[in-house]
């Protein structure tokens, strides 16, 4: 059997033969034999925008890979700061490599302190976080005007390191200044995970101690949040990048994608769905109002996972290690009485709705401390590394700039009636 498609235009009867190559066919055969016949796919559900090869998801089976290494033993085995470097790199580093890489991290941390006095003091007391995350990611570029020299590669790994750096010191700044708290300075004798700890929550004591689990379960949400093939903000972080925008740009541009709650807002919609639930016999009726349309079960459905989602299973795993030390989370019970209650109904069931890597975060986030609104900035630090890896692939293999079609549904010519004129 070919591994190839035909396309007949019924008009004229012409035919044309394309190949079928990794699972996708090429546009430029369609656009040769159909100009002017724009493929119809507004949520990109049926359109690849690249070739990648950082991510692997496979969303029938449940599966997810960087760089074809499983997440299950990422999460088992690696650092945060190990699978940045992998998907940026596309191997995993040497012992030597990840030592510079860690110390080039762990040095470049420290933001501009007029920066974070003048700008960041600047937003008001109860700002969301995530408003000055993006807001700030963006000013940084004014910070480093050379980032826009994105044809050396040299230079843009500097930027890449600089952003990895210093996207967490920049959400602690925001929340630190929420909450009156004074800033606390990074401290390059931590891990990435325990600094970002200590940022947050540090206060009189001359050097933050956490338990180990917290840092280990915040460096497996890292790890697990780090890219996701070209899900919404990366495909942003693609189209603002084709356009040789600055890298600082490019981050905030992506997100503000994740700042939606269909996209890394699901973690905050999660936590405020449970609350309103409240206890085991609102259950029912919330199950009631998500099948008659009224509202959605956040942290549930994916449009590329049709089975559960791996990070969810992961992330699960990890709640329970944190609620060890903390004793357990009201809410992790109602969670848990959901999904029961969801992968009974043939409603998600017919429509293969599984939790996903939101529906367990924000239990975890909330018993180490994080306000809600904190939540999805958390995210952002993580896919921050997924982002830089996409716009890098992006520079590397393609000079075009993204421009979608579209087909025109509005009115034909018309001619221009004068204001007086007009009923
Ligand atoms: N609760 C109830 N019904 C749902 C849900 C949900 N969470 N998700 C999808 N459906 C229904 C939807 O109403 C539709 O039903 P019908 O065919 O009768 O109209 C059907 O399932 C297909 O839904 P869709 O809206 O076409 O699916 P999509 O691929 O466009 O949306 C989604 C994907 C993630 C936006 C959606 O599932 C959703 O809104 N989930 C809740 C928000 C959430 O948890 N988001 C986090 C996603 S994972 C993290 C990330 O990647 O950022």
């Amino acid at each position: 059997m070919p591994e190839s498609i035909t396309i007949t235009d019924n008009r004229t009867g012409e035919s044309i033969e394309v190949p079928i190559v990794e699972g996708g066919v090429d546009a430029a055969a369609w656009r040769k034999l159909l100009p002017n016949v724009w493929f119809l796919d507004p949520s990109f559900s049926t359109t690849a925008a690249t070739t990648s090869a950082i991510s692997e998801v496979d969303g029938e089976n449940g599966i997810l890979r960087y760089r074809g290494y499983p997440i299950e033993q990422l999460a088992e085995h690696s650092t945060f700061l190990e699978v940045a470097y992998l998907l940026l790199y596309g191997e995993l580093p040497t012992s030597g490599e990840y030592d510079v890489w860690v110390h080039e991290i762990t040095h470049h941390t420290f933001i501009h302190e007029r920066f974070r006095k003048r700008f960041m003091e600047s937003f008001l007391h109860d700002a969301h976080p995530m408003g000055m995350f993006v807001s700030t990611i963006a000013a940084l570029s004014t910070f480093y005007p050379e980032a826009k020299d994105i044809e050396d590669p040299e230079n843009r790994m500097h930027q890449i390191v600089r952003l990895i750096a210093k996207v967490p010191t920049v959400a602690a700044a925001g929340f630190r200044f929420n909450t009156g708290m004074p800033f606390v300075y990074p401290d390059n004798n931590l891990d990435f995970a325990t600094n970002f700890l200590s940022m947050m929550f540090k206060i009189a004591e001359p050097t933050y101690q956490c338990d180990p689990a917290f840092a280990r379960a915040l460096d497996l949400l890292l790890i697990t949040h780090a890219d996701h093939g070209q899900n919404c903000s990366t495909s942003t972080a693609r189209v603002v990048g084709s356009a040789h925008t600055d890298p600082y740009s490019v981050i905030s541009a992506a997100a503000c994608s994740l700042y939606g709650p269909r996209h890394g807002g699901a973690n905050q919609a999660v936590m405020e769905m449970l609350y309103d639930i409240g206890s085991y016999e609102n259950i029912d009726p919330f199950i009631k109002a998500v099948k008659a349309g009224e509202t959605r079960l956040m942290g549930f459905g994916h449009r590329v996972y049709k089975n559960y989602d791996p990070r969810a299973r992961i992330i699960k795993q990890a709640a329970y290690d944190v609620f060890e030390v903390t004793g357990s989370n009201p809410l992790l019970d109602i969670a848990l009485k959901l999904e029961e209650v969801a992968l009974a109904d043939d409603y998600f069931v017919s429509r293969r709705l599984y939790p996903n890597v939101d529906f367990y975060s924000g239990l975890i986030y909330q018993s180490m401390g994080f306000p809600t609104d904190m939540f999805t900035v958390l995210f952002a630090i993580a896919r921050t590394a997924g982002w830089l890896a996409h716009w890098v692939e992006l520079l590397e293999q393609d000079s075009r700039i993204a421009r979608p079609r579209q087909v025109y549904t509005g009115s034909q010519e018309r001619t221009y009636t004068p204001i007086n004129q007009r009923s």
